[in-house]
């Protein structure tokens, strides 16, 4: 996506050979005309899928879901992340791991919002190692549901999540795939010619 590249090269800031900081337009202030780009972006992917769910993780996952969800026309659930759950049967669950935090969270969706019958479209801001996205398929799964695609607004396209992903048989739309931050420079993976 053309104009999210643009944006990515113009305001992004490479704190490290493995992390893009975004925090202008998706991981603290959000854009909303670009998040409403973004949404219409996933809704033309996914538009034939039949999905009747849209499920992310908060925090920053939330805006371009829910930009998702309205070109859809689905609701939006996301997943909470608790430190500890009381009532822990109402709720579908699952621990994610952050290489990038080197930390375990436990992710948690309410039973009542996802259903058996439920084609899901998973948004997330970032894929690095796949830990968050797998947790959320983990979810899905738990509940019966369908996991219809992967939709993810920025790949880290040299950590192996999306490569562990697309082995699993999951479509995964990425809509900037990073090649590289070495040297402090951002180059994305090239586009094949179709
Ligand atoms: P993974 O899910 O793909 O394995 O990623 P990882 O655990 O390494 O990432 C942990 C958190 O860091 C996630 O956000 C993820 O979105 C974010 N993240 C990973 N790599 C980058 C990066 O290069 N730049 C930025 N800006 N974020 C990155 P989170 O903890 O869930 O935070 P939030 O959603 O509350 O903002």
């Amino acid at each position: 996506m053309q104009s999210l590249e643009n944006k990515i090269l113009l305001e992004g800031q490479v704190l490290s050979d493995e992390i893009l900081k975004v925090d202008s337009f998706l991981n603290h202030q959000v854009d909303p005309f670009l998040m409403r780009e973004i949404g219409e972006e996933f809704a033309r992917r996914f538009k034939d899928e039949a999905i009747t769910k849209v499920l992310t993780i908060e925090s920053s996952g939330i805006a371009p879901a829910t930009m998702a969800a309205l070109q859809l026309g689905v609701p939006l659930v996301f997943a909470r992340k608790k430190k500890s759950l009381t009532m822990a049967d109402q709720y579908y669950k699952a621990e994610v791991f952050s290489f990038t935090k080197r930390e375990t969270t436990l992710i948690a969706v309410g039973k009542p919002f996802l259903n058996a019958d439920d084609h899901v479209l998973i948004i997330d801001d970032f894929l690095a190692n796949g830990q968050a996205a797998e947790g959320l398929i983990d979810v899905v799964q738990q509940a019966g549901a369908h996991v219809v695609g992967i939709g993810i607004v920025i790949e880290k396209a040299f950590q192996d999540g999306g490569t562990r992903l697309r082995q699993s048989g999951f479509r995964v739309e990425s809509l900037a795939r990073i090649a590289s931050l070495q040297d402090g420079a951002i180059s994305f993976v090239k586009k094949e010619k179709v």
